[in-house]
Parts: C-alpha cells; structure tokens; sequence
C-alpha cells in the first residue's frame, strides 16, 4: 500500500495531467499568434498545479461532477498563471526564472507579459461564464483574485518594500490576501458548487494558505534556484515583509507546522474521506519546490 505523501503525490500528478489537457482544450486562438504563444507559455507545461487539485479535491467530497471542477480549476490556474506573469515583471519583483524557466517578459517583452496576463485573466472568466458557471463560483473567483483578494494583497507586498510591517498581524493579513485568498477560493469551490456548507474548508485552507506562503518565504532563504525552478535569496534584498524576517527562521517553521495541525483538525467533519487532504496539508510545507 502507498505512504500518504505518495498517495498524495499520485493524486497531485493525475491532477496536474488533466488540468494541462483542460488548459490545452481551452486556450483560445488570438488574432495575435505572439499573445498566443505567450498566453500558451505562461500557463502550460510546468507548476504544481496546487490550487487545481483543491478545486478538484473539495469537488470529489461534495459529489460535484469532475468534469464541472476541472472547468472550475482550469479558469482558477489561468488567474494564478497571470498573478506569476505580473508578479515577475521589473516593476513588480524583477524576477528572470520562473517554473524552471525564463519569466514570461525575458521570454517575450514586457508588454507582451503584460498583455498575456491580461488576457489569462479575462479568458478565465470568459470560459466560467460560457460554461454556464453559477454567478456565486463567478463571483467568489473574482473576489478571490481582486482588490479584496491576491490583487490587494500583492499591492501591500509592495507597498512593504518601502514601509515595511509593524506587526505579526499585518504580515498574516498581507499573506491571506495575496497568496490565501486563491486557496480559499479552491478549497471552498466544491461546497460552493454543491450549495454546501464552507466552513469546515474555508477554515482549512486560511491555515494551509498561510503555511504555504511562510513555506514559500522559507524556501526563498534556504533552497536553491536548481530546486525550485525561481530565483532564491531574493526577498530580503528586496525588503519583503516576510514571517521568516519577522520571526527569525526557527519560529518561521514552527508556525508552519502549528498552521497545519490546524488545518487538519479543521477536517474532522470529512472523517476518513479526507484523508488526501490531510496529506496535502503536509506536503504544503514539506514540499522542496
Ligand atoms: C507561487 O505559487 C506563488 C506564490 C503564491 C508563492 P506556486 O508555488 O503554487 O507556483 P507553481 O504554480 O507551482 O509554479
Ligand atoms: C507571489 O508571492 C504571490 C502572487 C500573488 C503571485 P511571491 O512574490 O513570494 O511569489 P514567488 O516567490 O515570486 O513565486
Ligand atoms: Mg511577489
Ligand atoms: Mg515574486
Ligand atoms: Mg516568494
């Protein structure tokens, strides 16, 4: 019998296979063949493919049909894929490698980057709604990515560089929106597709979001460029607000692991059934890439 990180691991990768076909079938022509390209570029062949798998995980115990989550979980990677694309322009975090490649700017130009992002974003409205997605996933996604989701989040993350944080709190608060909210969009997208409760998820993914981005910060000081496919050692010398400069390295990682004990008891109302998700929740700060 499979360990449950390899249980995990099979899942996370049957995943990633049918969100990149999904991706793949969707992508549309454009009357630019170079924002095609860069469009293709920016969303296919690498990633993890996390916040898909939440999408399709939370479907599967709400008995929403996969092929409806898949659509769901496509539209979602497009928006993560166009937040990576902005995220590493020179005005942004300046960054030259990405999912072991060269950023989609240095691949292209900047305002092909640019371009792309844009239309990644507003392709993946346009597919929910042709799909016939119900106005409250089409919502909840619009909120998750906009000013009250990754959108704010990643203007506080600047804003930071300059003025920095005063406080745990304001760290937490600047994390939840920029990298939480897209988890609790995924987490919550197959109660809110069933019409059922959110609670217990909404809970575990706060936790798993929070654990992902201080595990993100952490790798940024200890792994490598090779590893992680993204340039490493890069947010201190940006002045990034970050929990491991907050709390020093050690804390950092003990918070990490209270965030996801915390998770998992979020899961007791799914019982044996979320057994993958238990095991997600580990992967999100043991994972090296
Ligand atoms: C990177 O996200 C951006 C953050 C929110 C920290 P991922 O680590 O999920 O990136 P990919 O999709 O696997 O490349
Ligand atoms: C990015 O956070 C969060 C996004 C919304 C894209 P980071 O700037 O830390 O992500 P990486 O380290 O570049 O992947
Ligand atoms: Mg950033
Ligand atoms: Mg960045
Ligand atoms: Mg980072």
């Amino acid at each position: 019998m499979q360990s449950a990180p390899a249980l995990f691991e099979t899942a996370l990768a049957a995943c990633a296979l049918a969100v990149e076909e999904e991706l793949e079938a969707l992508l549309p022509e454009a009357p630019s063949s170079r924002l095609q390209q860069a469009m293709r570029y920016a969303a296919l062949g690498q990633g993890k493919r996390l916040r898909p798998f939440f999408v399709m995980e939370s479907a599967r115990l709400h008995g929403v049909a996969p092929a409806r989550a898949l659509t769901v979980a496509a539209a979602l990677e497009m928006i993560h894929c166009y937040s990576l694309v902005h995220d590493d322009l020179p005005a942004m975090d300046d960054d030259d490698l990405r999912r072991g490649r060269p950023t989609t700017h240095k691949k292209f130009d900047e305002a092909t980057a640019i371009l792309a992002g844009d239309a990644l974003l507003t392709f993946a409205f346009e597919v929910l709604a042709s799909a016939g997605e119900s106005a409250t996933i089409i919502a909840a996604l619009a909120k998750a990515s906009g000013p009250q989701g990754m959108v704010g989040g990643q203007m506080l993350d600047i804003e930071a560089e300059s003025k920095g944080f005063a406080t745990l709190a304001e760290i937490s608060a600047m994390q939840r929106w920029k990298t939480g909210a897209l988890f609790e969009f995924a987490c919550t997208a197959g109660p809110m597709m069933a019409g059922s409760a959110t609670a217990p998820l909404q809970a575990y993914a706060e936790a798993i979001g929070l654990a992902f981005q201080i595990a993100d910060d952490i790798l940024d000081v200890e792994s490598s460029a090779e590893a992680l496919g993204k340039a490493t050692q890069k947010d201190s010398g940006r002045g990034k607000a970050t929990f491991v400069d907050f709390l020093g390295m050690e804390r950092a990682k003990q918070e990490a692991t209270r965030l996801v004990a915390q998770a998992k008891a979020a899961l007791a109302p799914y019982g044996a059934e979320a057994a993958t998700l238990h095991a997600a929740a580990d992967f999100m700060i043991a994972r090296r890439k």
